[in-house]
C-alpha cells in the first residue's frame, strides 16, 4: 500500500488532510456522514462498494455512516484501507491519488463471521423461517378457504408466524439479545419497526382469515413474506456479526442460558413447526 499516498505533496495540504480516518486524510469529515447521502453526491462510491460486496445501495435501512460500514463489515486492515483509499480517490479527484493496488487476495482474506453459540441458534431459527417464507408464494396461489384442509394450511402457517417465528424468535431478540445494548441506536428502531409491521400484517391475515377475504389475506401473506425476508437479511448479514462482536466471552455464556430460559418459559416445540414445513414441502413438491 505505498503508492495510493504518491499524489501528495506538503504543499497540497489543507486542513482535511491533517484529519485522517482509517489513515486516510482528508476522510474525518465524511467519516459521520450518512452512506446514503455520500453515495447521491458520489454515485461511483456506491459502485465500489458493491465491489467489496458491502451493499449499501440497495440497503433499504439507509442509517449508516461511514464509519458504521466498516465497524459492521470487518475487512482485512489491508483491505480497509484500499477501500478507503478507493472512496478518497472519487471525492477528492484534484488529487490525483493512484488508485490503490489490489490487495493480494491471499494475504487479506475476510475470514467470515463465526458466530457464537446464542447468536448462531437465533441464525438457526431464521432457516426455519426462510423454509415458510419460501413456501409462501404457492401458498398464495393455492388458497383455498372452502375446504378444512385449505382452511388449516393457512392457520397453522399463521400459528408458525405468531408462535415460532415471533414469540419464541422476536422475543428473544426484544427480550434479552437487544438489552444487552443501547436499543435507543436508530438500527434496533428499524428491526423493532419490522417486528411491529410485522404483526399488523398478522392481524390483518387473521381478520381476512374469519371473512374468508382471500384478497386480503393474500395481499399480507405475501407482504408478510417480503418484509420478513428483509429483515432476516439485516439480521444474518449486518445486525448480528455485529452484535456478536461486541458480546464479551461471559455475556455469550451468559446468554445461551437465558435463551435457554426463555424457550423454555415460551415452551413452543419447534419440532410441530419442522413437521408442518416438511409436510407442505413435501406436498408442493408434486
Ligand atoms: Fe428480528
Ligand atoms: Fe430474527
Amino acid at each position: 500500500m505505498s503508492s495510493s499516498r504518491a499524489g501528495f505533496n506538503d504543499t497540497q495540504l489543507d486542513f482535511h488532510t491533517y484529519t485522517t480516518f482509517k489513515g486516510v486524510p482528508g476522510m474525518e469529515i465524511y467519516k459521520n456522514k450518512g452512506i446514503k447521502d455520500i453515495i447521491t453526491e458520489f454515485p461511483k462510491i456506491g459502485d465500489i462498494l458493491e465491489e467489496y460486496d458491502i451493499g449499501c445501495v440497495p440497503c433499504t435501512v439507509g442509517i449508516c455512516q461511514l464509519k458504521d460500514i466498516l465497524d459492521i463489515h470487518k475487512m482485512a486492515p489491508e483491505k480497509e484501507l484500499e477501500l478507503m483509499t478507493r472512496i478518497e480517490a472519487v471525492i477528492y479527484p484534484e488529487r490525483e491519488i493512484q488508485s490503490a493496488e489490489p490487495v493480494d487476495s491471499a494475504l487479506s482474506v475476510d475470514s467470515p463471521h463465526v458466530f457464537s453459540a446464542p447468536m448462531q441458534r437465533l441464525v438457526d431459527e431464521h432457516v426455519t423461517v426462510k423454509r415458510w417464507l419460501a413456501l409462501i408464494p404457492t401458498v398464495v396461489d393455492k388458497i383455498d378457504l372452502s375446504t378444512d384442509k385449505g382452511v388449516r394450511v393457512i392457520v397453522d402457517g399463521i400459528d408458525l408466524i405468531r408462535s415460532y417465528a415471533d414469540r419464541l424468535h422476536h422475543g428473544k431478540e426484544e427480550d434479552v439479545l437487544f438489552t444487552y445494548f443501547d436499543d435507543s441506536e436508530k438500527i434496533f428502531q428499524v428491526i423493532y419497526e419490522d417486528h411491529r409491521i410485522a404483526r399488523n400484517h398478522v392481524k390483518e391475515m387473521l381478520t381476512a382469515l374469519e371473512k374468508k377475504d382471500v384478497l386480503a389475506l393474500s395481499k399480507h401473506l405475501t407482504a408478510y413474506g417480503l418484509l420478513l425476508a428483509e429483515h432476516i437479511k439485516k439480521e444474518d448479514e449486518i445486525l448480528f456479526p455485529w452484535l456478536d462482536r461486541k458480546l464479551t466471552a461471559e455475556q455469550v455464556v451468559e446468554l445461551s442460558e437465558k435463551f435457554d430460559l426463555e424457550d423454555k418459559q415460551i415452551g413452543v416445540d419447534p419440532e410441530k413447526y419442522d413437521l408442518y414445513l416438511s409436510r407442505l414441502e413435501g406436498r408442493f413438491k408434486n
